[in-house]
């Protein structure tokens, strides 16, 4: 029996109003989320910030106390989660230890009475796509972690979802696996069109996963946008220094265009702060987009602390006379001398235009600069 590869149709989904109190502790608040049909959103923040309460309202596991959840426009909070279309993936594969790969597969349509031919096809069919198929008389407990996260997303696909819900799907595996996985994951769900949800802490997997990802911070959403965007146009110093990694300098804002910063040298932005002489500010330099310079003005001096050598890249950290710890991110080529330690070098700011500028007090800029760590 031959199957085509799935007539469905992802889900779209809408959050409007969303909140959600446990006791005392508000763990969402007025969350609005539109995800179109076939979507892959990634769902990152803190430890804490609501993301797994939000994925278990979308599942169903979880009534909010307000607001509205639709499927493809029709509300669902009545609906009980077995009814919802969705399939999910956790972190720990929740695998029937005693069933095989074959089993565990097909278990899911054999509890909606599928017929048997149906089935066989079906679960062939997963494990091919899964690259499984020659496990398929194996037990769970004697597949690598991958191979059971394999598994564990057949099954879920296998009875067609509408919407795929991920909970941390991949902080069992290591570091090299996680990469392939994150791949051959996401090319899936594309293949099969189905809408994705993929909850996470790591920032890495969210942009390399994801066509939109949203970022959640004590139970609030900080911004939506795509990889790109949330990269280089953060919406707030939370956001800048959470997604990837930045140096965060202080400064005074001198006149429309420049900020003197405390770190040395008065810079000029190339456009309007937007904001009045006097006020205090921080900019977000990413590290590869500062590179190392003459003693000039504009140059801003550090001291060296390390230099690492990261394979592709070398990076280099370093602190202004301010204070300010500074990392400078190179392509890592033969003939670049190695600043040593303790020697005091100067940066210059490569590109302006993608320094972003936000005004918030000093006291909490040491705060995000831990987090970004
Ligand atoms: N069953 C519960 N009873 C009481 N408080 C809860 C319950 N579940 C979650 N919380 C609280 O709600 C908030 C959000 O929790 P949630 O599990 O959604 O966070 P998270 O973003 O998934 O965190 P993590 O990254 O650590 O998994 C937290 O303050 C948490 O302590
Ligand atoms: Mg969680």
């Amino acid at each position: 029996m031959e199957l085509a590869l799935s007539d469905v149709r992802g889900l779209s989904l809408d959050l409007k109003g969303i909140g959600h109190a446990f006791g005392a502790t508000v763990a969402l608040d007025e969350i609005d989320l539109t995800v179109a049909a076939g979507e892959l959103i990634a769902l990152l923040g803190p430890s804490g910030c609501g993301k797994t309460t939000m994925l278990q309202i979308i599942a169903g596991f979880l009534r909010p106390s307000r607001g509205e959840v639709r499927f493809d426009g029709a509300r669902v909070e009545h609906i009980p989660a077995n009814r919802r279309r969705i399939g999910m993936v956790f972190q720990n594969y929740a695998l029937f230890p005693h069933l095989t790969v074959f089993e565990n597969v097909a278990y899911g349509l054999r509890a909606r009475k599928t017929a048997k031919d149906v089935v066989a096809a079906k679960v062939e069919q997963m494990l091919g796509l899964t690259q499984m198929a020659s496990f398929a008389r194996r037990l769970p407990g004697e597949l690598s972690g991958g191979q059971q996260q394999r598994v564990a997303l057949a099954r879920t696909l296998a009875i067609d979802p509408g919407l795929v819900l991920l909970d941390e799907p991949f902080s069992a595996l290591d570091k090299n696996l996680r990469l392939d996985m994150q791949i051959e994951i996401k090319s899936l769900l594309k293949t099969f069109g189905v809408t994705s949800i993929i909850v996470t802490h790591d920032q890495e997997e969210a942009l390399s996963m994801a066509d939109r990802i949203v970022v959640l911070n004590n139970g609030r959403i900080e911004q939506i946008d795509s990889p790109d965007a949330l990269y280089d146009r953060p919406a707030s110093l939370f956001i800048s220094s959470f997604i990837g990694h930045t140096n965060l300098l202080r400064g005074t804002v001198t006149d429309a265009d420049r900020v003197q910063l405390d770190a040395g040298p008065e810079i000029d932005l190339g456009r309007s702060t937007q904001r009045r002489r006097g006020t205090q500010v921080t900019i977000s330099v990413r590290p590869e987009n500062i590179a190392f310079g003459a003693e000039r003005p504009g140059a801003i001096p550090i001291t060296i602390r390390a230099t690492l050598p990261l394979g592709a890249v070398s990076v280099t950290e370093g602190v202004t006379a301010s204070g300010e710890a500074v990392k400078v991110s190179q392509a890592r080529a033969a003939g670049i001398a190695k600043a040593q330690a303790g020697e005091t070098a100067w940066l210059a700011i490569s590109d302006v235009s993608r320094v972003s500028i936000f005004s918030t007090p000093v006291d909490d800029v040491s705060k995000f600069q831990q987090r970004s760590v």
